[in-house]
């Protein structure tokens, strides 16, 4: 994906999506001659994954909270957010599914704390009544690390995972897009509100990858092209909302702290 030009990684509609679909395919296809597999079954590998693996389920369970709190700010939009509410309780029980095949106990207490901060943010947000927050939190930060982690995880996978991961991807690009229209429509009222929520919520996602950087590396999951996946993520979708150059850059430089 870091190979793909600006404009290539951009989402603007289903046929961007589909694009980028295909591209990862063709990429995955290189790189399955050209990376030497982890050997999924070794103790250290088993020990990495039962933390990352308990960060992706208790995403996937958060994500699902937060679609659900979402339509008590934006009630008139309760059947499309309980349907994407819906569809990160299949992505838990995917990845639980990974878990299982490969014979590891995830470390949810692991995970909870893993989450903790951006968990509280959000909840405060929420009893503020601030949508756009809650927003960026879960529809643009979370979607987009979620897409650029599955993404860099997908090419060193075992296949089982990898298939399941595989489908997962294709719906978080549709809640990143749930967000990025949202926010894209509002921007008029939401942009000081999303600057803020930027400037606290950013460096929390920054520090989240460095903690999970060890264990992410016996999975063959190197920590530089998962920040690089991320923020072109991030700020491909800020250019969609509607944000300028200057104000991205502005916005980028929250997460070197
Ligand atoms: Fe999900
Ligand atoms: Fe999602």
């Amino acid at each position: 994906m870091s190979n793909l030009t600006h404009s290539e990684l951009k989402i603007t509609n289903m046929q961007t999506i589909e694009s980028n679909k295909k591209n990862t395919i063709i990429e995955n296809s290189i790189d399955e001659n050209s990376i030497d597999l982890p050997d999924f079954t070794s103790d250290s590998y088993k020990d990495a994954y039962s933390r990352i693996n308990a960060i992706v389920i208790e995403g996937e369970q958060e994500a699902h909270d937060n679609y659900v709190s979402l339509a008590t700010l934006i009630p008139n939009e309760l059947e499309e957010l309980t349907k994407l509410a819906k569809m990160e309780l299949k992505h838990k029980r995917g990845f639980t599914a990974c878990g299982r095949n490969l014979g590891v106990q995830a470390d949810m207490i692991f995970a909870k704390e893993f989450f903790s901060n951006l968990h509280g943010n959000f909840q405060t947000a929420l009893k503020d009544g601030k949508t756009t927050t809650c927003l960026l939190i879960q529809a643009i930060l979370i979607e987009a690390f979620a897409i650029s982690a599955y993404h860099v995880y997908i090419r060193v996978a075992d296949p089982f995972a990898k298939k399941i991961t595989q489908g997962v991807v294709k719906d978080e690009y549709l809640h990143l897009n749930y967000g990025q229209e949202w926010l894209k429509e509002n921007l008029a009222t939401c942009k000081e509100e999303l600057m803020e929520a930027n400037k606290v919520n950013l460096p929390l996602i920054k520090k989240m990858l460095d903690q999970v950087a060890e264990d992410a590396s016996v999975l063959a999951m190197d920590k530089e092209e998962l920040m690089e996946e991320f923020m072109i993520a991030y700020q491909d979708t800020l250019l969609e909302i509607g944000l300028d150059n200057r104000e991205i850059a502005r916005m980028a430089m929250a997460a070197i702290v």
